[in-house]
C-alpha cells in the first residue's frame, strides 16, 4: 500500500520533504513615511503598522536589515497635495527626503525600494493625471512616472516600483532613465494588479484623497488570461522584475506568471490581507502565527520568489 503518511511522522522529516520554505531573505517590509508629524501614527486599520516620522524611519530601516531582511519599500505620505502629484518628484518631496536620508543610513546593506506612482500625492487620489474630462490620462501620466522615477533614482532608490497600471509605464520609466544615465536603477513592475478591495487599509495608511474607484486602469478580478498579457507585456519593456498583487485571493495569477516569467516573480500581500488576519486573530478566530506563516508559504509555493508583506520584519525574528 502506498502510505504518504510515512513521510509525516516527524518534524524532522516532515522538514525535509518540504517543498517550499521561507526565508528572511526573501522577505521586503513596506514601510510609511508621513510628513509634518512629529511621533509615529498608528494605523487604525493596520495593527501595529504606523506612519513613520522623518526621525524614526531610518531606525525602523536599520532593524529591519538587522533582523536579515534584503529590502523595504517607501511610501511617502505628504502634506499638502496638488493635481498632478508634483510632491512625487520634487527634491523636497516626503518620499524623496526618505529615501535620501534612509540610503545614506543602510548604504548597500539593503534594497531601498519606492513606490513610483502620484496617487499619494495628488489631490484627487488617482494614479494618474486627469484629462478634462476628469479622466485618467494614460500618456501625460507616463511623463509624471519618468519624473518621479528620474527623482526617486537620483534621491537613492535602488529600485523603482511601478503601481499604477498605466499602459507602457515600463517602456516609459526605462526610457527616461537610461537618458539621466541611470541605467543601474531596477524597475519592479506591478505587472498584474487588480482593483481590489483588499487595498482598504491603504487608503487609511497613505491618507488618500480617492473618492471612486480605480477600475479604469487596474485588472478587473474576473480576468486571468489578461494577466498573462500584462506580465508578457512588461517583460517586452524591460521589466526587471514582476509583481502579482495582492497575493493570497490570486494564486493562480502568481502561479501563471512563474511559469511564463523570464525573470523573478514577486507577490505582494496587501494590506486587506494583513488586516483581516489581524482582525481573525484578534476575536480568537484563527492562530496568528500559524495564520501568517501559511499564508506565506502559500504565496511562496504558488511561484512568487520574494514577498512585500506587512509581516516582514515580524517573520524574520519568528525565522531567526
Ligand atoms: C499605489 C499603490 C497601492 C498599494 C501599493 N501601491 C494602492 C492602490 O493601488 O490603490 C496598495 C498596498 C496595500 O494595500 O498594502 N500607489
Amino acid at each position: 500500500m502506498h502510505r504518504p503518511r510515512r513521510l509525516r511522522q516527524t518534524k524532522a522529516l516532515r522538514a525535509l520533504v518540504a517543498e517550499t520554505s521561507l526565508n528572511r531573505s526573501d522577505l521586503v517590509l513596506p514601510l510609511f513615511v508621513r510628513e509634518g508629524i512629529d511621533t509615529p501614527s498608528p494605523i487604525e486599520s493596520m495593527p501595529g503598522v504606523v506612519q513613520h516620522t522623518m526621525g524614526t524611519l531610518p531606525k525602523a530601516v536599520a532593524q529591519a536589515a538587522e533582523a536579515g531582511l534584503s529590502g523595504v519599500m517607501l511610501f511617502g505620505v505628504p502634506a499638502t497635495r496638488d493635481a498632478c502629484g508634483s510632491a512625487g518628484d520634487a527634491d523636497s518631496g516626503i518620499l524623496n527626503l526618505a529615501l535620501q536620508q534612509v540610503k545614506a543610513e543602510v548604504g548597500d546593506d539593503m534594497v531601498v525600494m519606492a513606490d513610483t506612482c502620484i496617487d499619494e500625492f495628488t489631490d484627487h487620489g488617482h494614479c494618474g493625471v486627469l484629462d478634462e474630462d476628469g479622466n485618467v490620462d494614460n500618456d501625460a501620466t507616463l511623463e509624471r512616472y519618468t519624473k518621479v522615477a528620474i527623482a526617486q533614482a537620483r534621491a537613492g532608490a535602488d529600485v523603482v516600483g511601478l503601481s499604477g497600471m498605466m499602459d507602457g509605464q515600463v517602456a516609459a520609466v526605462r526610457h527616461g532613465l537610461d537618458g539621466q544615465g541611470l541605467h543601474d536603477t531596477v524597475l519592479l513592475a506591478y505587472a498584474a494588479k487588480y482593483a481590489s478591495a483588499l487595498y482598504g487599509p491603504f487608503r487609511e495608511a497613505v491618507d488618500s484623497q480617492l473618492t471612486g474607484d480605480r477600475t479604469t486602469y487596474q485588472q478587473d478580478p474576473a480576468n486571468r488570461r489578461e494577466s498573462v498579457r500584462e506580465v508578457q507585456m512588461d517583460i517586452e519593456q524591460g521589466a526587471d522584475i514582476v509583481m502579482v498583487k495582492p497575493a493570497s485571493f490570486y494564486l493562480d495569477i502568481i502561479s501563471d506568471t512563474a511559469e511564463l516569467s523570464s525573470v523573478p516573480v514577486w507577490a505582494y500581500q496587501v494590506s486587506g490581507e494583513y488586516a483581516m488576519i489581524e482582525a481573525a486573530a484578534e476575536k480568537g478566530w484563527v492562530s496568528r502565527e500559524k495564520a501568517i506563516v501559511e499564508s506565506l508559504l502559500s504565496i511562496k509555493r504558488a511561484g512568487a520568489e520574494a514577498i512585500l508583506t506587512y509581516y516582514a520584519a515580524e517573520v524574520a525574528d519568528m525565522l531567526a
